[in-house]
């Protein structure tokens, strides 16, 4: 029945996992996913986290099925998390919003949801480049999937005139991803005030932004700082949607804790998409686990853990920036004759090498250094054990 199936390639960020438990080297260092590791390589379970997780272990809560759209107190406080505390959409109820399987699924019930229900065409545009799995989660939802310039391959930064003049270039009410901060793959972000030039260029278009914000506070170490552009973005009339994963910033991966949200125009809309956010999720996964958002929930709403929480999210961000330096001067130390500004120029989980596909494989095959074909590396799974080797092994391939 099945031999006509053709054989899939592996994933491009999850298949490097694979690759790299098969290598048998004990020195080899993996780079590929972006999960956060301590200084010693370890997984971190962030102490705020634990902390949290035995309170509600204690509580012997009942594991009664959430509602379709999750645990009440964890959207509530992860719009506020996000939207901020000053929020008028927030205040005025006009934030429908509804609890997600983290930033994958969040996005995929708003590619569902535009796919359903946005007036214009169906069309997203996401930076070139974006997230590896992006162009899939909409193209699944029935969205058709286009690219806008982002990334300049000369500076290693960003490409604004490029940007701008794409967006422009869009036919009037597309809609837009943006990556709110700390962009992946290539850890390249606006300034506050290309961000304002980019929600006016957006507005002039009258085109729709929906934020995936999946590293709020890994990029500076501050939520709010973090969260600028997409609070700008409103505070000019914009009413975008987001994604939102506590994937990374609370080291809740496989508990799969994100959300999903839209900002309307009254509360009335906003009931009437809530009922369709039900509809659309329904049939898909039922309702959400609980275990993961009841954490984050605690985490967000005990205000001694949330102040506990926000300090270690900046621990994370600092020990990055920390492993960038590294890097870089033990590139410099070798004799790299290569700029390697780029690589402490760029901001949260990850830094874009500038390395080609043939390099990142030769990485792999004679020095045991996974990451993804693009040149990305996650600079969160560098230590200062193994940084030195790591230098080694970019230099012997760059020169
Ligand atoms: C990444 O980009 O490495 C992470 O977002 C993990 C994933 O699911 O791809």
């Amino acid at each position: 029945t099945w031999a006509n199936v053709p054989q899939g390639p592996p994933d491009a960020i999850l298949g490097i996992t694979e690759a790299f438990k098969a290598d048998p080297n004990s020195e080899k260092i993996n780079l590929g996913v972006g999960a956060y590791r301590d200084d010693k390589g370890k997984p971190y379970v962030l102490p705020s986290v634990l902390s949290a997780e035995k309170k509600i272990i204690e509580a012997k809560l009942n594991k009664e099925y959430a509602g379709i759209t999750g645990v009440p107190e964890f959207t509530k406080a992860a719009a506020l998390l996000a939207y901020g505390p000053n929020s008028a959409a927030i205040k005025e109820d006009r934030v429908a919003i509804t609890q997600s399987i983290s930033g994958t699924g969040a996005l995929r019930i708003g590619g569902a949801f535009l796919e359903r229900f946005y007036p214009g065409a169906k069309t997203i545009y996401i930076p070139n480049p974006s997230w590896a799995n992006h162009s899939a989660v909409f193209k699944d939802s029935g969205l058709k999937v286009e690219q806008y310039s982002y990334y300049d391959e000369d500076t290693i930064g960003l490409d604004f005139d490029g940007m701008i003049s794409d967006i422009k270039g869009m036919p009037e009410g597309s809609i837009i991803l943006l990556h709110a901060c700390a962009h992946n793959p290539t850890g390249v972000d606006p300034t506050q005030d290309q961000w304002r030039a980019i929600s006016k260029a957006v507005k002039e278009g009258g085109h729709y932004p929906f934020f995936d914000m999946a590293y709020q506070g890994f990029a500076s170490g501050d939520t709010d700082r973090d969260a600028f552009a997409l609070r700008h973005f409103i505070e000019e009339g914009h009413t975008p949607c987001l994604a939102q994963s506590f994937a990374k910033n609370m080291g809740l991966y496989g508990e799969r804790v994100g959300a999903f949200s839209l900002v309307t125009s009254t509360p009335e809309e906003k009931k009437k998409v809530d009922s369709q956010i039900k509809i659309i999720v329904r049939p898909l996964y039922s309702n959400p686990p609980i275990h993961g958002a009841r954490i984050a929930s605690e985490v967000l709403n005990n205000p001694a853990l949330n102040k506990q929480w926000l300090g270690e999210v900046k621990g994370m961000a600092d020990r990055i920036i920390e492993m960038r330096a590294l890097l870089k001067k033990n590139l410099e130390d070798l004799g790299s004759k290569k700029q390697w500004n780029h690589i402490t120029d760029q901001i949260g989980m990850f830094a874009y090498t500038g390395l080609t596909a043939e390099q990142m494989e030769k990485l792999a095959k004679d020095t045991s250094v996974y990451a993804t074909k693009d040149g990305r590396i996650s600079v969160a799974g560098i230590t200062s054990g193994n940084v030195k080797r790591l230098a080694e092994s970019i230099y012997k391939i760059t020169g």
